[in-house]
């Protein structure tokens, strides 16, 4: 779609904005650019442009919490990367953070990109481009999907019930958590950042937790089906760590079926917005559920 590409090209351009230059931490910041700048799909950001967009605002105004998004996105690849937790030797098509800097780099890159998210979030800029109001409501929503109610929560509990067999609701829960969170909060920073009502930023959050569960649900089939050359991270990884996921308890066609079915239910969820202004989110969240990679 040409107006995820353009998106593409700007989010880019903008996160290679912030990686500052200091000799005194040019390993760190060699360390966090590897990871930000690895041409990950950027599907976080972009649902924060796009639903800015379709509530009216400009794109542009709600560069920063885009970035932000993906700054606690790409935080939680490295550190979900690491021997203590998935021990997964490639991402983004290249040997992990840890393996390229040592664990204790790539650990501080993690915080570093943390830190960095909300120093964007609350940022001079993203006043300018929105307003107070707005920024501080971001600051506080990022906080609490990223956190310990919201994807942090969620990585505890997947690490909590590896090697253990569980019942689809306890799963469903924990990928609401891991990755449902931070979809659900890049929806909702967008429309945020067009200061639009509470109907619409309400609808935001319902889709984005429904392609969440998607979007994971997706990542556990490829994970079986795909190729590392494909997907740019190992496969049978969830099986290595002896994981319960959608794939091991109902199989391909199956997870397709529920995918399909929760991407309808994300559908409907964006009446509230009106057929022009949600088309381009219709053919993201089709596109999210017949993805590749
Ligand atoms: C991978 O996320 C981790 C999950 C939440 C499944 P992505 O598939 O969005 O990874 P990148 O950003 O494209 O590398
Ligand atoms: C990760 O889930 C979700 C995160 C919050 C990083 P996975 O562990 O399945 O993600 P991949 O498959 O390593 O990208
Ligand atoms: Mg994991
Ligand atoms: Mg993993
Ligand atoms: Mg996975």
């Amino acid at each position: 779609m040409a107006i995820m590409n353009e998106y593409s090209d700007m989010i880019e351009k903008a996160l290679s904005e912030f990686l500052v230059k200091d000799k005194d931490i040019g390993g760190l910041v060699k360390s966090i650019e590897y990871s930000l700048m690895a041409g990950g799909k950027r599907v976080r950001p972009k649902l924060v442009l796009e639903f800015c967009r379709a509530c009216g605002g400009e794109p542009e105004n709600a560069l920063d919490f885009a970035c932000a998004v993906e700054m606690i996105h790409t935080y939680s690849l490295i550190h979900d990367d690491l021997p203590c937790m998935d021990n997964d030797d490639m991402r983004r098509g290249k040997p992990s953070n840890h393996c390229a800097f040592g664990e204790d780099t790539a650990l501080l890159a993690g915080d570093a990109l943390l830190t960095l998210a909300f120093e964007t979030v609350l940022s001079e800029n993203a006043v300018r481009a929105t307003s107070p109001d707005s920024v501080a409501r971001a600051g506080r929503l990022l906080a609490n999907f990223a956190g310990v109610q919201g994807m942090v929560g969620g990585q505890f509990i997947d690490l909590s019930i590896e090697g253990k067999k569980v019942e689809s609701d306890i799963l469903e829960k924990m990928y609401g958590k891991k990755t449902g969170a931070l979809l659900k909060a890049s929806c909702m920073l967008g429309c945020i950042a067009a200061n639009a009502d509470v109907e619409k930023i309400r609808a935001a959050e319902i889709f984005g937790g429904k392609i969440g569960l998607v979007f994971q649900i997706i990542d556990d089939v490829l994970d079986v089906v795909s190729t590392t050359d494909i997907l740019g991270k190992p496969v049978l990884s969830d099986e290595q760590n002896e994981k319960t996921t959608f794939m091991s308890l109902y199989g391909e066609e199956k997870c397709r079926e529920i995918a399909a079915v929760l991407t309808d239910e994300a559908l409907t969820a964006l009446d509230v917005f009106g057929t022009d202004k949600s088309v381009g989110l219709r053919d993201f969240a089709v596109e999210l559920l017949n993805r590749k990679k």
